[in-house]
C-alpha cells in the first residue's frame, strides 16, 4: 500500500471542475501530432498491400520518383537498418504470444492494407499522388479471414479464470437452463484524430517525435529498440490526443515509418494516415460467446459456463478476459471457462474500451435476461438473488462494491418498478416500448507512475509526468489533486505531460491512470510538505517549532498545524527563510499487487427503446447508468466518460460492424460513411449516477477510475430492452432492422 497522505482541505477533488486544458482545445492552441511544424518539413504517404497474404515479388518506384517533388520511396529493400529480433518490436502492451508486425521489414504480406512502401515528398498531395505510381507485384497466397470458417480450428492459448466445482454436471442437473451463442462483430475505434507522427531531425541523429499515442515512453522504447538508437536520441511528445480508446496503446506503424523517413532523408517528416488506413491498425476482435446458465427454480445459479472464440491475427495471439466475469460477478457453486483463438489473415486485434468485458459481459447479461424470462422472474430480481459480496473466482472480498446501490438508485431513477414484464405489452402510440437492464463490471487497476513537482516561492507548482491525457481529463484531475495536496489554488498549478523525458508513466489504458498518477502526486506533495515543514520549523520563533510532521498540513498557501489552526507559516515565508526560490521533488506510487482483495468497478444500466411497429426503427430513448467507482475525482469529466461510453454502447448495440469481404480478405466499410456510429439524432436522454462508494482499502484516496466501466453492459441493456419491446431475441450484434423487425 502506498503511504500517501490525504488532503485535509480539498476544495477541488470531487468537484465538477472544468477542464484546465479546455481553453487551449477550443481555441486551437492545443497542438496534435500532425500539427507540429519544422523547417524543411517533408510529407509521407503510405502505399498499402492490395492482397491479403503472400509476398512482394517486385517493387518499381521509378515512375513515382519521376514526379517533381518526390524525395524518396522507402520499401523493405532500401529502408534504414532495423532490428531483427521479435523482442525489439515487442512494446509494453504487445501480446506475449507471437511475433509483432514489422513495418517495411521484408517482402511478406500478412494482411490486406499492410504498409508496403512510403512515399516522401515536398508536399503531402504530391506524396499521396505518387503512391498510385509505385508498382508492386505480388505472389498471392491462400488466406482466411472468416471467424465462422476458422472456429473449428480455434486454439486455447491462455488460461482463463480457474474453474470451480463440476459445471457440466451441475448444468445438466439444473431445474432451469439457458444456453445460447452470442456474437460480436469486428468493431473499430474510429477516434476523430487520425494517427499521425511528425518527426524532426536535429542534424545530430536526434529525433523528436510528435506522435499520436497513449504512451510516449512506450513509443520511445519501441523506436530505440527497432532502430537501435540510444534513449537520449529519441524524445517522444504527445501533449494531446484526439481520441484513443485503446487504438493508441501500442506504437502504430505510422510512427515507425515516420521515424524511418526522417532517418533515411535526414529531414523532418510528417505522416498522417488516411481514414481508410486507420482500419488496419487494430480492432475489437469478432467474438463468439457461448454462455450456459443453470439455475434452481427460485432463481439462484447452479452453474455458469462461458466459452469465447475470438479472432486474432496469424502472427500474434491477442486475447483478453471475456469469460471470467461470468462466475466472478454472480454467486454460483459451479463455473467453467474457455477462451480460444481463431487465427486469421487480418492485422492483430487491439484493446478497445474495456476489452474483453465489453464483449463477454454483453453475452453474460443477455443470457441472464433470457434466464430471467425462463424463470418468470424480474431480471433485476434475478441479479439480486445471485448477488455476491465476494469475487467468486478468487474467493476474495472486494475493496468495495456498491453494486446493490447502483441497482437501487438506477432502478429508482429509471422507474423500473413500473415495468410490465410481458414482451410487447408497453406502447407509446405506434411504437413498441421496451425496458431492459444489465450489470457492468470492470477492473480497478493501479500501476507504477512517478511525478515531479516544482514549487516556486511565488506559490506556483508545476506538476509533470510522462502520462497521456487521451481526452479523459488527466490534466484536470492532476491539477485538482496537486492543488489539494499542496494547499494551493487550482490556477497556481500547471500540469505538464505527454513527453517521454518526464517522470515514469505507463500507457494510459485500463482505467488505471487516475488512481495511479493521483497517488504519485500525493506522495510527491508529501515530500514537499516535509521539506516545507523543516524550513518553517527552523524559522526564528516559528509557531511550528514544536509541531510533529504528522500534525502538519499544507492548506490555503500555508504550512499549518492540523490540531491548532493558529499555528501556521505561509509557504512563501518558509521558502524565503530557507533562501529557496524553488523546491523540486520527484516521488512515485508503487502499488503492490493487492492479493487480499478483489478490486473492481461496477454499474447497473437501465435502457428504454421505442420501436416503430411498422418499419422497425429502433430508438434508444432513455439510458440510466448508475456507476460505483470509488471516489470520483471530477464529477464533470467522469460524467463525460460515462456519457461517451453509453453512446458507444448504443453504437455497439445498433450500428457498429466492420464488414470483411472474405473473398478479398479486406475490410469493406473502412470509412465513416459506411461504418455506422451513433450520431446526435440517435442519442436521447442519458442519466449518469455515481453512487457513493467509500474505499479505504484500494488506495488512500479511494480512487478507482472510470474510463471504461461506462460501456460495459450498455449493449446488453439495450438488447434486452429490444427483446422486451418486440418479443424477438437477437443475439448477434449489431441489432439492425432486418434482424429485429417485430
Ligand atoms: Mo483502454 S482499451 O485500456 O485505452
Amino acid at each position: 500500500m502506498p503511504s500517501a497522505a490525504k488532503p485535509v482541505v480539498s476544495p477541488y477533488i470531487g468537484t465538477a471542475t472544468s477542464r484546465v486544458d479546455g481553453h487551449a482545445k477550443v481555441t486551437g492552441a492545443a497542438k496534435y501530432a500532425g500539427e507540429f511544424n519544422a523547417p524543411g518539413l517533408a510529407y509521407g504517404a503510405v502505399v498499402c498491400a492490395t492482397i491479403a497474404k503472400g509476398r512482394i515479388t517486385a517493387i518499381d518506384p521509378s515512375e513515382a520518383l519521376r514526379v517533381p517533388g518526390v524525395i524518396a520511396v522507402l520499401t523493405h529493400e532500401n529502408r534504414p537498418v532495423m532490428a531483427k529480433t521479435d523482442k525489439a518490436y515487442r512494446d509494453d502492451v504487445a501480446p506475449e504470444g507471437g511475433a509483432p508486425f514489422r513495418p517495411l521489414f521484408d517482402a511478406d504480406v500478412k494482411f490486406s492494407g499492410q504498409p508496403v512502401a512510403l512515399v516522401i515528398a515536398e508536399e503531402w498531395e504530391v506524396a499521396r499522388f505518387a503512391t498510385m505510381l509505385v508498382r508492386i507485384d505480388y505472389a498471392a497466397a491462400n488466406f482466411v479471414t472468416d471467424l465462422a470458417a476458422e472456429r473449428g480450428k480455434a486454439v486455447a492459448v491462455e488460461k482463463p479464470a480457474k474453474p470451480r466445482g463440476k459445471a457440466e454436471q451441475a448444468l445438466a442437473a439444473a431445474a432451469v437452463r439457458h444456453e445460447a451463442e452470442y456474437y460480436i462483430p469486428i468493431e473499430h475505434h474510429n477516434p476523430m484524430e487520425l494517427f499521425a507522427s511528425t518527426v524532426t531531425w536535429a542534424g545530430d541523429g536526434k529525433l523528436t517525435v510528435y506522435d499520436k499515442t497513449q504512451g510516449v515512453q512506450n513509443v520511445q522504447h519501441y523506436l530505440c529498440n527497432v532502430f537501435k538508437l540510444k534513449p537520449e536520441q529519441v524524445r517522444v511528445v504527445s501533449p494531446f490526443m484526439g481520441g484513443g480508446f485503446g487504438s493508441g496503446l501500442r506504437p502504430q506503424y505510422q510512427v515507425a515509418l515516420a521515424a524511418m523517413a526522417a532517418l533515411a532523408t535526414k529531414r523532418a517528416v510528417r505522416l498522417v494516415l488516411t481514414r481508410q488506413q486507420m482500419y488496419q491498425l487494430g480492432y475489437r476482435p469478432a467474438t463468439i460467446e457461448r454462455v450456459a446458465l443453470g439455475a434452481s427454480r427460485n432463481g439462484t445459479l447452479e452453474a455458469v459456463i462461458h466459452e469465447a472464440i475470438a479472432v486474432t491475427s496469424r502472427y500474434e495471439d491477442f486475447s483478453r478476459n471475456d469469460t471470467g466475469w461470468s462466475g466472478q460477478l454472480y454467486k454460483s457453486p459451479h463455473a467453467k471457462y474457455e477462451h480460444r483463438l481463431a487465427r486469421v489473415d487480418l492485422p492483430t486485434p487491439a484493446d478497445m474500451r474495456a476489452p474483453g468485458a465489453t464483449t463477454g459481459v454483453y453475452a453474460l447479461e443477455c443470457a441472464m435476461d433470457e434466464l430471467a424470462v425462463a424463470l418468470k422472474l424480474d431480471p433485476l430480481e434475478l441479479r439480486l438473488r445471485c448477488y455476491s459480496d465476494r469475487d467468486q473466482n478468487e474467493d476474495l472480498p472486494y475493496t468495495s462494491k456498491a453494486l446493490r446501490e447502483c441497482y437501487r438508485q438506477g432502478a429508482e431513477a429509471f422507474g423500473w418498478d413500473k415495468r410490465n414484464p410481458r414482451p410487447r405489452s408497453m406502447r407509446d402510440g405506434s411504437e413498441l416500448v421496451g425496458w431492459g437492464m444489465a450489470t457492468g463490471i470492470w477492473e480497478a487497476l493501479q500501476m507504477q507512475f512517478a511525478v515531479r513537482i516544482v514549487l516556486t516561492a511565488n506559490g506556483h507548482a508545476e506538476v509533470s509526468c510522462a502520462a497521456s491525457d487521451i481526452g479523459t481529463g488527466t490534466y484536470t484531475i492532476m491539477a485538482q489533486v496537486a492543488a489539494d495536496m499542496l494547499g494551493l489554488p487550482l490556477d497556481n498549478v500547471t500540469v505538464k505531460l505527454g513527453d517521454s523525458t518526464l517522470p515514469l508513466a505507463q500507457v494510459e489504458g485500463g482505467s488505471w491512470t487516475a488512481a495511479s498518477v493521483s497517488h504519485a502526486i500525493a506522495n510527491t506533495a508529501d515530500l514537499i510538505r516535509k521539506e516545507l515543514w523543516r524550513l518553517a520549523k527552523g524559522m526564528p520563533q516559528s509557531p511550528l517549532a514544536k509541531t510533529k510532521l504528522g500534525d502538519v498540513t499544507l492548506a490555503h498557501g500555508r504550512v499549518a498545524s492540523e490540531s491548532d489552526a493558529g499555528k501556521a507559516v505561509s509557504i512563501a515565508d518558509a521558502m524565503r527563510h530557507g533562501g529557496l526560490e524553488r523546491i523540486a521533488q520527484e516521488g512515485k506510487a508503487n502499488f503492490k499487487a493487492l492479493k487480499s482483495h478483489a478490486h473492481n468497478t461496477h454499474s447497473a444500466i437501465f435502457a428504454e427503446v421505442k420501436i416503430d411497429e411498422e418499419i422497425g426503427v429502433i430508438r434508444v430513448t432513455r439510458v440510466v447508468n448508475a456507476v460505483a467507482a470509488g471516489r470520483i475525482l471530477n464529477t464533470k469529466t467522469a460524467r463525460s466518460q460515462i456519457l461517451g461510453s453509453v453512446v458507444w454502447g448504443i453504437g455497439m448495440a445498433l450500428h457498429e460492424e466492420t464488414l470483411v469481404d472474405h473473398k478479398f480478405g479486406r475490410m469493406m466499410n473502412a470509412n465513416l460513411a459506411e461504418y455506422h456510429v451513433p450520431v446526435n439524432a440517435d442519442v436521447h436522454d442519458i442519466e449518469v449516477i455515481f453512487v457513493d462508494e467509500p474505499d479505504e482499502v484500494i488506495n488512500p484516496l479511494g480512487i478507482k477510475g472510470v474510463g471504461e466501466i461506462g460501456i460495459v453492459g450498455v449493449a446488453a441493456a439495450i438488447a434486452n430492452a429490444i427483446y422486451h419491446a418486440t418479443g424477438k431475441r437477437v443475439r448477434d450484434l449489431p441489432i439492425t432492422l432486418d434482424k429485429s423487425r417485430p
